[in-house]
């Protein structure tokens, strides 16, 4: 069923591994989401299995990308902070391109989600400085100049509070620490002002699992750039990811 126009993107996430068939023209999903959870541990051989049950689930051959929660540079994941150590320096493509038996291309998955919004969502009109945020496990982020994605940019990780950003802003930190969208939402809102004085944005797009109950907490906010959820939603990072496939 491939042409050209279609790729198979997956989101490899802390709790989930998620996949579809995209519509690289319209920027929609052609197939139903299919999710597998994270194995824990999530080690590079139980990931691969997992990334091989999605690719066969949709009996896919044809393009396919991959985003992946760590820094990735040529497809070598440098970090592993929501997945297991082993990760690190482990070359993803070349893991995941083997075990299903054809070529498959990764990147950072907050960079997958942004390139999504920019190209099918919200951002790509925007001149200037977008920061995508997606809110999940962690914090994932994507920094747009114009319209040239800064790779790895890793916000999430900034210090805040005297601590890495994600461990208290992150929807696992919410709903571990029972928070309140009220409260979460003004605690976002600090982190927000954090990153504006940083990089001084003129949007910011938030993606992720919490992008759907943008509305209990978008009051909370307080910065001069304008604030809004990504338009493609949760399924930015399965869109991005088969985006990107294309591209490469
Ligand atoms: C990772 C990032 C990732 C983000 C969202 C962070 O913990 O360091 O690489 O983009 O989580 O999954």
């Amino acid at each position: 069923m491939n042409t050209q126009a279609t790729a198979l993107g997956i989101d490899i996430g802390g709790s989930g591994i998620k996949g579809a068939i995209v519509d690289l023209e319209k920027g929609v999903l052609l197939s139903e989401r299919h999710r597998i959870p994270t194995p824990k541990p999530a080690t590079p051989e139980a990931v691969a299995s997992v990334f091989k049950q999605l690719v066969d689930h949709f009996n896919w051959k044809g393009n396919i990308g991959a985003g992946f929660p760590a820094i990735i540079q040529n497809g070598v994941a440098k970090t592993a902070t929501n997945v297991d150590d082993g990760w690190i320096d482990t070359d993803a493509a070349k893991l995941f391109s083997e075990i299903c038996g054809q070529k498959v291309v990764v990147l950072n998955d907050a960079d997958a989600a942004g390139l999504a919004e920019y190209k099918f969502g919200l951002g790509g009109e925007n001149k200037g400085v977008t920061l995508l945020l997606t809110i999940g496990t962690g914090i994932g982020s994507a920094l747009f100049i114009d319209k040239h994605l800064v790779p790895n940019t890793e916000f999430g990780h900034v210090f805040f509070k005297k601590k890495i950003a994600e461990l208290s802003v992150s929807d696992r930190a919410r709903k571990e620490q029972e928070l309140s969208y009220e409260k979460w939402g003004k605690r976002f809102n600090k982190y927000l002002l954090h990153m504006e004085r940083l990089l001084s944005p003129n949007l910011i797009v938030l993606g992720g699992g919490c992008s759907k109950k943008f509305s209990q907490y978008s009051h909370c906010f307080t910065t001069n750039a304008t604030v809004q959820p990504a338009k493609l939603l949760n399924e930015a990072g399965i869109i991005g990811a088969a985006y990107y496939a294309n591209q490469t």
